[in-house]
């Protein structure tokens, strides 16, 4: 039975109040549902109050990505986000030394049917992840245990401590990232935790959401329709003053402890 995680009140940006709940949220929970993002420009005028934007190759010059079904061309590794199939859970620009720490997704026009957005809190699948087997969070946070994206990816780790006590996740499920022999042993387990920690947010024009993609993980089910979204990515603004890596959530038999060190 997956468990009923609670979601942050929805925050109308449209409200300088609401606007300034966001950056509260992503600080608190390390992310934020909006609502009244209803233009191209209202997105970017939020996106511009958060973060200094970092360029995509897919994004117009504005800074904005158009996210919606490309056709074949979707196909291609690494495209399958401008297509219309279910997207696994993973970090935006996971193949990064350093992935944007902010993503802004904001829905144009709904699908006809799916589409729903999937977000998982990193925060609660460490934390679970530790509860149900230390040996598996060990091997997910061994340094050189994962590789993501190309020849010029990253190789590190799903969990990788920024700080001390403080951590990140990273991961891709597609046919760009690679595992070691140890890490892949708990693949399925790291899979189920994720899926009973899950999300989902409905989409509806205006609507979306604010993540620290370096503690949320992102996913999309697989739709019909003409689906469209708006995403902007990049780096907090330092007044969001959002610290580096996440802090594990308690641990509830102290097996946390040893992984967090
Ligand atoms: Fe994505």
């Amino acid at each position: 039975m997956p468990k009923v995680s609670t979601l942050p009140d929805v925050l109308d940006v449209r409200d300088p109040q609401g606007v300034a709940g966001v950056g509260r949220e992503v600080r608190e929970h390390g992310m934020a549902l909006v609502l009244g993002a209803d233009s191209r420009r209202a997105v970017l005028r939020l996106a511009e109050k958060l973060m200094a934007t970092r360029p995509h190759p897919d994004a117009d010059p504005d800074g904005a990505t158009v996210i919606h079904d490309i056709g074949a061309q979707a196909h291609t590794p690494g495209y399958a986000g401008l297509g219309a199939g279910e997207l696994l859970h993973h970090t935006e620009r996971s193949q990064l030394p350093y992935p944007p720490r902010l993503m802004l997704l904001v829905c144009v026009t709904p699908a006809t049917s799916g589409g729903e957005c999937r977000l998982v809190d990193g925060r609660a699948v460490l934390a679970d992840l530790a509860h149900r087997s230390p040996d598996a969070a060990h091997a997910l946070a061994a340094p050189r245990s994962a590789f993501f994206g190309r020849g010029d990816g990253h190789l590190g780790s799903v969990f990788a401590r920024v700080n001390p006590g403080h951590w990140a996740i990273r991961l891709r499920q597609d046919e760009l990232a690679r595992f070691s022999p140890a890490a892949h042993l708990h693949l399925a387990l790291l899979r189920e935790v994720i899926e009973e920690n899950t999300v989902t947010v409905e989409t509806s024009p205006g609507c979306g959401y604010v993540i620290d993609n370096h503690r949320w993980l992102h996913a999309r089910a697989a739709f019909t329709g003409d689906r469209t979204m708006l995403r902007v990515l990049g780096d907090p603004l330092p007044r969001l003053a959002l610290r580096a890596g996440f802090t594990p959530a308690v641990p509830r038999d102290g097996a946390l402890a040893t992984v967090a060190g």
